[in-house]
């Protein structure tokens, strides 16, 4: 069966990443995954893809600070990069840079992220933080394509979560990551299933 190959962007603990590794071990799912990807040599996501033997690249948004244009510079050398290893989708999963307009187009339609809430509400960094200081009932997960304005590419996939009267932001947290390890698996196989297809 032919797979494609699957880039996981990773800033840090890469629970997800972790989700979609395990899922890619099921001889019938559509993709492999060929590199795990940080920008942080201390994300703690990387000690478990080497332990999986997933191939593993840092490229470290620090050592770009002294450019002129150090997003692009930096989005250059992660393109570099995934050239070596044929990618076919990248997979953002807690991947804590913005990417420049420059990558983003280049990777159009290839180039898709999860989100801890129900987009279009809560985008930004602390969307679990601000959907439980707005006391809703409901918020959840998102799987969406990324385009240069942030947290609005086209969804994928969305899975709701309740909030009860007496949760804490800590069971929140737990039930959002919960349903982020199922999405994130299934929209991928939905993706690359798609891609083959054609
Ligand atoms: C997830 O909540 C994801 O939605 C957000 O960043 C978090 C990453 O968690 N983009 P992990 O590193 O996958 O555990």
């Amino acid at each position: 069966m032919k797979k494609l190959r699957i880039a996981i962007f990773i800033s840090g603990r890469g629970s997800n990443m972790k989700a979609i590794i395990e899922a890619s071990k099921n001889p019938d799912f559509p993709a492999q995954i060929a590199l795990v990807l940080s920008n942080n040599p201390k994300a703690k996501g990387i000690e478990y893809a080497i332990s999986q033997h997933i191939p593993t690249a840092i490229v470290n948004h620090q050592d770009f600070r002294n450019y002129d244009n150090p997003r692009e510079e930096f989005d250059k050398k992660i393109d570099q990069e995934i050239k070596k290893y044929e990618i076919d989708l990248i997979c953002l999963a807690g991947f804590m840079r913005i990417l420049s307009s420059w990558f983003v187009n280049k990777w159009q339609n290839k180039l898709i992220n999860i989100h801890p809430s129900l987009l279009p509400e809560f985008k930004g960094a602390h969307a679990i933080k601000d959907a439980f200081a707005a006391k809703v009932k409901k918020t959840g997960c998102t799987v969406h394509y990324v385009t240069e304005q942030m947290d609005e590419g086209p969804i994928i996939l969305q899975a709701e979560v309740e909030i009860k009267e007496n949760d804490t932001i800590i069971d929140l947290e737990e039930k959002i990551h919960h349903q982020e390890h199922i999405i994130y698996p299934k929209a991928i196989e939905q993706i690359c299933k798609k891609i083959l297809e054609n």
